[in-house]
């Protein structure tokens, strides 16, 4: 595995402010991944966010919460609601974005749960017009990716996107060299992850009214999937 595959997937380092302690000092966690991909993906999501009012967007797996900071400034039109399954990302979250009027405090959401035992009556049937999921589904035993489709089927309004962003597999394929080494490394920390085949996403995808409208190349040999609710 290379040295920027290593960095991008799993270190959390921390921002300068988390290294200074006392009172008042706010927790930003800082992956250097995300720094770096959120400018691709931003320009992506301005293709497909639409101008109109009262739109709402669900984040899963938000991470150290950059992301989220990063796009709410340029969609005031969205109210962003993050959420994480690791609860000690949470304040991470929180403290990226608690001065955007748009960005609802981070929930603590398992995405390989039905959305009905989420505790907030935002989550119910057609309610999202986006969902944005980043770097989770081949970190992340299948189940996960089950319940992102599953949840998704349910969740977004008819018409709603769900942008998933990662390097895949398609149709049995790993290429080129450096995601086959990268796959190899994930398998190596976790047996139940690795990369996905786009293929079998499909198929979630449709066993839940969902198809698989665009695949967009990104950077470092990722991709920025769009699928559309029927
Ligand atoms: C590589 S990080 C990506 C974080 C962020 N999206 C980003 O791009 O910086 C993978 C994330 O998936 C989350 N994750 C793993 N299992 C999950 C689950 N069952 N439900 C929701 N999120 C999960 C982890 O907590 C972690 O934050």
């Amino acid at each position: 595995m290379t040295l920027v595959r290593q960095i991008r997937n799993m270190n959390i380092i921390q921002s300068a402010a988390t290294h200074r302690s006392g009172p008042g000092v706010q927790q930003k966690l800082f992956y250097p991944a995300a720094d770096r991909n959120k400018e691709p993906i931003l320009s992506v999501l301005r293709q497909y966010i639409c101008s109109g009012p009262n739109q709402n967007l669900l984040e899963i797996s938000s991470g150290t919460g950059q992301h989220v900071a990063h796009f709410a400034a340029y969609f005031p039109q969205v109210t962003f609601y993050p959420s994480e399954v690791d609860s000690r990302l949470l304040e991470s979250i929180s403290n990226y974005t608690k001065s955007f009027a748009n960005v609802k405090p981070p929930f603590l959401i398992d995405i390989s749960t039905d959305y009905s035992n989420w505790g907030d009556t935002v989550f119910e049937e057609s309610n999202f017009d986006y969902i944005y999921n980043c770097n989770m589904v081949h970190i992340s035993p299948f189940p996960c990716s089950i319940g992102l489709f599953k949840n998704t089927g349910k969740l977004l309004k008819k018409n709603g996107i769900l942008f998933t962003y990662g390097p895949y597999m398609i149709d049995g394929k790993i290429s080129p060299e450096s995601n086959v080494s990268f796959n190899e490394s994930l398998k190596t920390q976790n047996p139940e992850w690795g990369l996905r085949d786009v293929r079998d996403l499909e198929k979630l995808a449709h066993e839940n009214g969902i198809y698989l409208m665009k695949i967009i190349d990104m950077p470092a040999n990722n991709k920025t999937i769009i699928w559309r609710k029927e």
